[in-house]
């Protein structure tokens, strides 16, 4: 055996030092040594590493993976994760027939016909934030004056939370979902939180307003269909997975087309590949980069290996959208790929409720900039000094400094 059939690396593994955009090298390797891997936990345990493509698609299906946070194998990245535990006592970590009851209460809300009447709302906030970024003048930080910002903006007024707390929430999530905090970090930023929406929730009943909470609490809490603390619950899962995804796909995007010209210029002339440039950043960038973690209840033949009931398993979306079976020389950023297929929503039951807002965001957002900024450019092209969000559950970048 070689070594690498050997071992089981720890996990989450490292990206190369002076490649930070791409995925970790040994994940291409190991995916092309075997359909599953063994890798090691912080916490010594073993879990089962699924990498290709239509390995990742087929287990997401499967209903012998459980994504119950509440199983004592649940897997996480990092022992300060254990604590968020209770913050995702939502539906993205129920099983079904209980998650399908909890998703099925916001589908109305993010159906495409009905996203698409934001799509207004969208481009003026869109249209708002680069007037700020431009009177404010050349350089500008691109993740704090625009990607940040943006889904920020959108998931406040969408819930009903006020914009004005950004601050707040956002310093919350940094914690919550970082590898390095200690538990007791992540705990104390979670009871903030949950107190936090717990209290706008309650005002809501007393005065409902036209937004997703209110809705929530009158429609769903009322009859009963929900608790209170399913209803801030739900809140805290949307306020976070509609902002820090969001945020990060769009400075990664502006970072990989400013580095790729002729990419640029292709969507500069022809606006209609825009949205099929998004689907080709989504999967390129696989923000979810840490993969998506499951137990396995019965055991499940997962690409020609039995992994055993009560095991650990980790679906890596960007090993499974890097898979060459499936994307012709995958590092490359071709924004005329078809690239129909990929994972970076997730795929099954759990695949992303928010998907059809956050292309929205990404494809107005990419539309306006090209449109309205046509001399944009990074201040420093090479990636050496880019600070990304390594131990962040998205990646990102830290700051992305743009002049024009
Ligand atoms: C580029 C942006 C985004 C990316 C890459 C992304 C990625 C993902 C992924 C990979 C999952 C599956 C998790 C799993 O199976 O364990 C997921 C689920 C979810 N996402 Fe997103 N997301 C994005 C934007 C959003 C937005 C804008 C919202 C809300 C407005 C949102 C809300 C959710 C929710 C509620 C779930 C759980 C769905 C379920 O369990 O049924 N996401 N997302």
């Amino acid at each position: 055996m070689t070594e690498i059939e050997d071992m089981a690396p720890s996990y989450p593994l490292t990206r190369a030092a002076g490649c930070p955009l791409d995925p970790p090298p040994l994940l291409g390797e190991l995916r092309e040594r075997r359909a599953v891997s063994r890798v090691t936990l912080w916490d010594g345990r073993t879990a089962w590493l699924v990498t290709r493509l239509e390995d990742v698609r087929q287990a997401l299906r499967d209903p012998r993976l459980s994504a119950d946070v509440r199983h004592p194998s649940f897997p996480f990245f990092s022992e300060g994760q254990v604590a968020t535990r209770d913050m995702l006592e939502s539906f993205i970590r129920m099983d079904p027939p209980e998650h399908g009851r909890h998703r099925r209460m916001l589908v109305p809300e993010f159906r495409v016909k009905q996203v698409e009447s934001m799509r207004q709302g969208v481009q003026e906030t869109v249209d708002q934030l680069l007037d700020e970024m431009i009177a404010a003048g050349s350089p500008a930080d691109f993740v704090a004056a625009f990607a940040l910002p943006l889904p920020s903006l959108v998931i406040c007024q969408l819930l009903g939370v006020p914009y004005a707390d950004h601050d707040f929430f956002q310093r919350c999530c940094a914690v919550a979902f970082n590898r390095d905090s200690t538990s007791d970090e992540i705990h104390r930023s979670n009871e903030e939180l949950t107190e936090y929406l717990a209290g706008l929730v309650a005002a809501k009943a007393e005065h409902p307003g036209d937004d997703l909470l209110s809705r929530l609490v009158t429609n769903q809490e009322a009859p009963g269909h929900l608790t209170r603390r399913q209803v801030v619950n739900t809140g805290l899962l949307l306020l976070v997975g509609g902002h820090e995804t969001t945020a990060n796909m769009t400075a990664l995007s502006v970072l990989d087309l400013l580095r790729h010209p002729d990419q640029l210029e292709l969507l500069r002339h022809r606006p209609q590949l825009i949205p099929g440039a998004v689907e080709e950043l989504l999967r390129v960038h696989s923000v979810a980069h840490n993969g998506l973690p499951r137990v396995a209840v019965e055991d499940i033949e997962i690409g020609g290996a039995t992994v055993p009931a009560g095991d650990p398993v980790v679906l890596s979306v960007a090993a499974a959208n890097h898979d060459p079976r499936v994307f012709d020389d995958p590092g490359r950023l071709d924004v005329e790929r078809a690239s129909r297929g990929h994972v970076a929503f997730g795929f099954g039951v759990h695949q992303c409720i928010g998907q059809p807002l956050a292309r929205l965001e990404l494809q107005v957002a990419l539309a306006t900039l090209l449109r309205r900024l046509p001399t944009l450019r990074l201040v420093d092209d090479s990636l050496e000094d880019l600070e990304c969000r390594h131990t962040r559950t998205i990646f990102g970048l830290h700051d992305l400094p743009v002049c024009w």
